[in-house]
């Protein structure tokens, strides 16, 4: 069995209490800090900036997993990194050069990630995949969090478990929407290696957040 990485999803955190429901995730056990970019262009709802990156940056060591769910991406991949984002996640509709802007990322010394739709093919990243660090398999429709798991997305996920081993370096498989202790496992089963959770962690007490995070990679 791979090793389990759970990131939880600030985008369901209590906002008027952002810094403490970092810390919170963090001493949790958090492994990563899923950070979910929204334009309002891209996809109907619009979240948070590199400036909140930028406040946040400090409470955590964790790694900043940003997901950029804007439209272009380009002219901000610099601030998110500047920031203080350790992966920069794009999506290949964001814009013309898919290449192109990865590169970017790199070259910014941020590792890349590149994120699919439910309706995005696998193809759609198959000729990049070896220059990434992620892969992200969207489970819902990006912009919102506490959405219905779409479990066509289920074979996806196989078909990219197959095509990273055979390239034989670490490519994280990452899960992201619908994610609850009943779809977690399915996603694990069909080869994910790193689990996205927003409604599943910060719906519950804080208290409660280190329990939920074990359940999920259990
Ligand atoms: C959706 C975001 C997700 C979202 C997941 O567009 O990319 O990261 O926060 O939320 P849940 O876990 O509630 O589906
Ligand atoms: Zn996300």
């Amino acid at each position: 069995m791979q090793n389990i990485k759970i990131a939880p999803s600030i985008l369901a955190s209590n906002f008027a209490d952002l810094g403490n429901e970092i810390k919170a995730v963090d001493s949790a056990g958090a492994d990563y800090i899923h950070i979910d970019v929204m334009d309002g262009h891209f996809v109907p709802n619009i979240t948070m900036g590199p400036a909140i990156v930028k406040a946040i940056r400090p409470l955590s060591k964790k790694v900043f997993d940003v997901h950029l769910m804007i439209a272009p991406a380009d002219p901000y991949l610099q601030a998110f990194a500047e920031a203080g984002a350790d992966i920069l996640t794009i999506h290949p509709e964001a814009g013309p050069h898919l290449h192109r802007s990865l590169q970017v990322i790199k070259d910014l010394g941020v590792k890349a990630g590149v994120a699919l739709n439910p309706a995005t093919p696998v193809e759609m990243v198959e000729e990049v995949l070896p220059n990434l660090d992620l892969v992200l398999v969207m489970t819902v429709n990006p912009g919102f969090g506490g959405q219905k798991f779409i479990e066509s997305q289920l074979e996806k996920i196989r078909v990219l478990r197959e095509k990273i081993d055979k390239i034989g370096k670490p490519i994280d498989l990452q899960v992201d929407g619908g994610i609850n202790e009943q779809t977690a496992q399915k996603v694990k089963q069909a080869g994910a290696d790193v689990l996205v959770a927003g409604t599943a962690i910060f719906s519950k007490d804080s208290s409660q957040y280190a329990s939920i995070i074990k359940d999920l990679r259990a």
